[in-house]
């Protein structure tokens, strides 16, 4: 971080010392307290359970303005990159911090494209786990399996062994979600071919049988594409913290992508669109709208509007809105667009921005509001669409771990708490 003249002055009730403590700023967005010090300046600690008001770590990757409802990655904002880019130009944009020339483009899917096959050993995991689990269990499992086959690329300090290693999670994420599926029902794995664009040959795999192949159609790869564009980033998430704080202590790659696998699988973050949609299928009807939602804001009520809220975005997500034009387009395209779950999400969302309750908690509709009427539609199971949440992650996972690793002031992680249980106190002596 640039040098600062910026600075606070921490004073305190009791005898300590006021301490300065200096503030940084960053090329866009909110100034940071630098707390580093404060431990040592003054014996107490900060306290921000839930990183309400902290940032832990700088980061060049993708910036949040939850005011305006902005998102960019690398500079670059989300609704430009959704419309005049693909995935693997947003991949190329995460990693490596430029948009890539056409040459560039070329010989980065080639590369991704010729590291799509996992070992064929890989198959026998599947084999151990209940055909109904859950498919982000089976991705915690095989992705952290996969670095028992990749010992000649896990030094982490080596730039070339994280650029292999980026590689291989990238290239393989889309395999294993379709072979979790293929396995789920019971029909054989679809090899990767090198001849198809990225999200064609995931939809092949997870559609195609070999009894009759999977006719690729671009109004659909494109809906899906846009999808993990929108989910391929977004500043320091739960799950992308999980990914720095596994990868702070040195454990390898796998592992860590894993980790924020695991975190991803929460209600509350990437299992929300699992849950919207299974709450709109709940409501089922657009007369049962209001109903629900004044139960939502009943509260002797525990419910939520899932898809709704978010912890930086106070106006709309803008990945809900180009998620929502999304759906018109898939839906157009099916010739769905009578869909009544789709009817009854636009009367949630217009009954819930038309509401105080909603309106002064600043609880808007998120990414993952519409995604999952648009991934039911192009035939994805409800179970699996956090599984493609974690597909479109993986590049921002990799991306956040690669700049974490790679920073020579990066320590491991080890906050402190708040302790309040019982004081120091000894062994009652026992009788015998
Ligand atoms: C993702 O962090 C990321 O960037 C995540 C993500 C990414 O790309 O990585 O954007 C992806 O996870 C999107 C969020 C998906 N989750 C959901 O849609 C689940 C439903 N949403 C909520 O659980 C909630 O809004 C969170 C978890 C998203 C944010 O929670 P906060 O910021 O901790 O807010 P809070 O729980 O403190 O709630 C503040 C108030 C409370 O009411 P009061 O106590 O003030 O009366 O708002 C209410 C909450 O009850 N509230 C909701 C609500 N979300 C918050 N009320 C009804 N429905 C909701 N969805």
């Amino acid at each position: 971080m640039n040098e600062t003249t910026s600075k606070a002055t921490l004073d305190f009730s009791d005898n300590t010392p006021a301490v300065d403590i200096p503030v940084y700023q960053g090329t866009i967005g909110p100034d940071v307290i630098d707390m580093r010090t404060l431990y040592n300046q003054s014996g107490k600690l900060s306290y921000d359970p839930g990183f309400m008001s902290t940032a832990s770590c700088w980061s060049a990757i993708s910036y949040i303005d939850g005011e305006k409802g902005e998102l960019l990655y690398r500079g670059y904002p989300i609704e430009q990159l959704a419309v005049s880019c693909d995935y693997m130009d947003t991949c190329y944009l995460l990693l490596r911090g430029e948009l890539p020339t056409a040459q560039e483009k070329a010989e980065f899917e080639k590369s991704i494209a010729e590291n799509a096959l996992v070992h064929e050993q890989m198959q026998f995991f599947f084999r151990g786990f209940r055909r109904d689990a859950h498919p982000m269990s089976v991705l915690v499992a095989t992705v952290g399996a996969l670095s028992s086959f990749y010992h000649d690329s896990l030094d982490i300090n080596d730039p070339d062994h994280r650029d292999l290693v980026a590689l291989r999670l990238l290239a393989r994420m889309p395999t294993l979600v379709a072979m979790s599926y293929k396995y789920s029902i019971g029909q054989p794995f679809i090899y990767p071919r090198k001849d198809l664009y990225y999200t064609s040959n995931f939809m092949r795999m997870m559609f195609a049988t070999p009894a009759d192949d999977y006719p690729i159609n671009d109004v659909l790869v494109r809906a899906l594409d846009r999808i993990l564009i929108l989910h391929a980033d977004h500043e320091q998430n739960a799950s992308t913290t999980t990914v720095r704080l596994a990868g702070s202590s040195g454990a390898n790659p796998f592992a860590c992508i894993s980790a924020g696998i695991a975190c991803l699988w929460g209600p509350a973050h990437g299992g929300a669109n699992e849950a919207a949609l299974s709450m709109i299928r709940q409501i089922g009807s657009v007369s049962k709208v209001g109903e629900f939602v004044k139960n939502v804001k009943d509260p002797a009520n525990q419910s939520r509007l899932m898809g709704f809220g978010h912890r930086v975005y106070k106006n709309i997500d803008p990945r809900a809105t180009l998620m929502r034009e999304t759906c018109h387009e898939v839906l157009n395209e099916l010739g769905l667009n009578n869909d009544p779950l789709f009817k009854v999400a636009l009367e949630i969302e217009r009954v819930a921005l038309e509401d105080d309750y909603f309106i002064s908690r600043k609880l808007y509709p998120n990414v993952d509001f519409y995604s999952g009427i648009v991934q039911s539609a192009l035939g994805i199971p409800s179970n699996f669409f956090t599984g493609i949440f974690a597909l479109a992650r993986t590049v921002g996972w990799i991306a956040q771990w690669k700049e974490m690793i790679s920073d020579p002031e990066q320590r491991i992680s080890r906050p402190r708490q708040l302790y309040i249980g019982q004081p120091r106190r000894d062994v009652p002596t026992r009788g015998k």
